[in-house]
């Protein structure tokens, strides 16, 4: 259920709730501000009306607004609300929409870790701008994953309402910020929800039960490819990943083509539901961390719900592809080789490096869309967690104007996201001596040489590969994210489809049969054309 958001400008010491939640800009004396200031601080009234006890806490804290520092007093009831927290938010003049986020969210966890129901929230004066982001903040601040959790387990009381107060006088547009915001934040939920569900319950069909559920409340469409689909059309790959699983892969599509579209973005997702490394096994430590391997298809989900639910003037797809890694007799081996859809050939070296085959099928699939941009996202490599660390992912471009506008809309997001070179030098360690390809090159360079070997399946899309295997997966609270399935990267897709709606442009038809299920005969469609000149463009390179 989404909060109960309500804006409003007034002092927080007037409005009735549970806890008052204050975010202050780092100073000298978070109290002591009333003679420079041009505007009202949602602090103004409240030290006095606790006689003082709130400006004792700041000093005794030493609270100075730094974004580590929280503080919390009990108003022993002398106003209405039990709790007065004041979360730090460092430095005010480069505050952006992640500060602002960030700020809701620990004050949406302040207020249920106090078991309050309703909370105020105090928004300084310089923060106001960003209503859209503080509303994403609460909504993913208040997520909880507890489905599965029973009598004394169940959290016995949930935020539920929130009252926004700004200094001074509203913004013009709040309405459409608090509908955006929690649009936005209920996408990025549902796509927590899905990579948190256990592996028992989210094998492949059921990932594209919820994805093709959510397309049918959301008004998109769906396509839905079953084995027997993926066997027929020639995804060897996905087809080789999944046939050592009893639950057998499959693959989804789901569209927006609004008539007036100016542009088509097309994202893929991979959707390992469990990745044991197949015959290639995982060591037993951690491996229950791989039921979140299909975050990037989770990710794809949440985003695909939110555009249903904004309705954007441009085309979005988002292809799912899901498997289940697993050893069994019937397992792919390495050694194996197998033809992608695109027509090449790719020899197995190393069943765990399962994710790349997956989605080289699926962005075969993708370009056939021909979309204007190509993102794919992908819990890929260990050697990007290496690299970036768990709270930030790595991300490639085809070239230097797809890079520019991957970079704006990174920063216009928040998300932590850094951009890595692909390396013709490390070409070479994808050469097989049987095949048209290795799918794995050594240890150095590895979240590279996997983005290498995926861009041979994009042609010549402008494209983008995020490696979110760090931070999809939260191993501590971290900014908005929680503890384990996290969503990240959807925040910035939206940002790519925002600057999409504000360009000038007008969608070309998708090409015939692509989005109705139609099977193309191998002679007559646009698959293995393609197919052969990629080829014959890979021969040159
Ligand atoms: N799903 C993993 C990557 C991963 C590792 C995600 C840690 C999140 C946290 C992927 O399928 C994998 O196993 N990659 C291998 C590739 C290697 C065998 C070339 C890896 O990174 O070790
Ligand atoms: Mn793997
Ligand atoms: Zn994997």
């Amino acid at each position: 259920m989404p909060l109960k958001i309500t804006v409003r400008a007034v002092l927080p010491v007037r409005e009735p709730g549970d806890v008052i939640v204050v975010g202050v800009p780092r100073t000298a004396s978070p109290t002591n501000t009333a003679s420079k200031k041009k505007s009202r601080s949602p602090l103004d009234g409240i030290d006095r009306a606790l006689g003082g006890a709130l400006g004792r806490q700041i000093k005794r804290d030493e609270f100075k607004g730094k974004s580590d520092q929280q503080l919390t007093v009990g108003t022993a009831g002398r106003i209405k609300p039990e709790r007065v927290f004041l979360v730090g938010i460092g430095a005010i003049d480069q505050a952006g929409a992640g500060e602002a986020r960030t700020f809701a969210a620990k004050a949406a966890r302040a207020a249920n870790a106090a078991k309050a129901k309703r909370l105020v929230l105090g928004v300084p004066a310089e923060l106001a701008g960003r209503l859209q982001a503080i509303v994403e903040g609460l909504e993913l601040g208040a997520y909880r994953f507890t489905k599965y959790m029973t009598g004394d387990r169940v959290p016995k009381t949930q935020l539920e309402q929130v009252t926004i107060c700004v200094p001074d006088k509203l913004p013009a547009d709040v309405q459409d910020a608090v509908t955006r915001g929690q649009t936005i934040g209920t996408g990025v939920n549902l796509a927590r929800d899905l990579s948190n569900e256990p592996p028992n319950v989210l094998f492949p069909e059921a990932l594209a039960a919820a994805a093709t559920t959510m397309s049918k409340e959301t008004g998109l469409k769906a396509l839905h490819f079953d084995y027997k689909e993926i066997q027929r059309r020639g995804m060897q790959l996905i087809q080789a990943v999944g046939q050592g699983s009893a639950n057998k892969p499959c693959m989804v599509h789901m569209s927006w083509t609004p008539p007036n579209a100016k542009r088509r973005l097309v994202f893929v997702g991979k959707g390992i539901t469990f990745d044991s490394g197949g015959l290639s096994i995982k060591p037993a430590a951690g491996m229950g961390e791989m039921k979140h391997d299909m975050s990037g298809a989770a990710n794809v989900v949440g985003l695909m719900q939110l555009v249903g639910r904004l309705k954007p003037d441009v085309e979005v797809h988002g292809i799912v592809a899901a498997a289940e890694n697993m050893p069994d007799g019937a397992a792919y081996r390495p050694a194996d080789i197998f033809k992608s859809l695109d027509g090449k050939t790719v020899e197995i070296i190393n069943t765990d490096a399962e994710g790349r085959l997956i989605l080289a099928d699926a962005l075969a699939y993708a370009r056939t869309l021909e979309p204007d941009l190509l993102i794919d996202n992908a819990t890929l490599t260990g050697a990007c967690v290496v690299a970036l660390g768990n709270g930030c992912s790595g991300w490639y471009a085809a070239n230097e104007r797809t890079a520019g506008e991957f970079e704006a809309a990174v920063k216009a997001s928040g998300e932590s996201m850094w951009r890595l070179p692909l390396l013709e030098e490390l070409k070479d360690q994808l050469r097989s001596d049987s095949a048209d390809l290795k799918h794995t090159g050594d240890r150095w360079g590895g979240s590279i040489s996997a983005a290498m070997f995926l861009r041979e399946f994009v042609g010549g899309s402008d494209w983008i590969h995020c490696d979110i295997a760090g931070p999809a997966m939260g191993d501590r609270v971290r900014g908005w994210d929680p503890k384990g399935g996290t969503g990240h990267g959807v925040l910035t897709f939206v940002q790519l489809i925002e600057a999409s709606s504000r360009m000038e442009g007008k969608v070309k038809p998708l090409p015939a049969g692509t989005t109705d299920g139609v099977k193309k005969s191998k002679a007559e469609g646009p698959v293995p054309k393609r197919a052969a000149k990629a080829r014959r463009a890979s021969a040159r390179r």
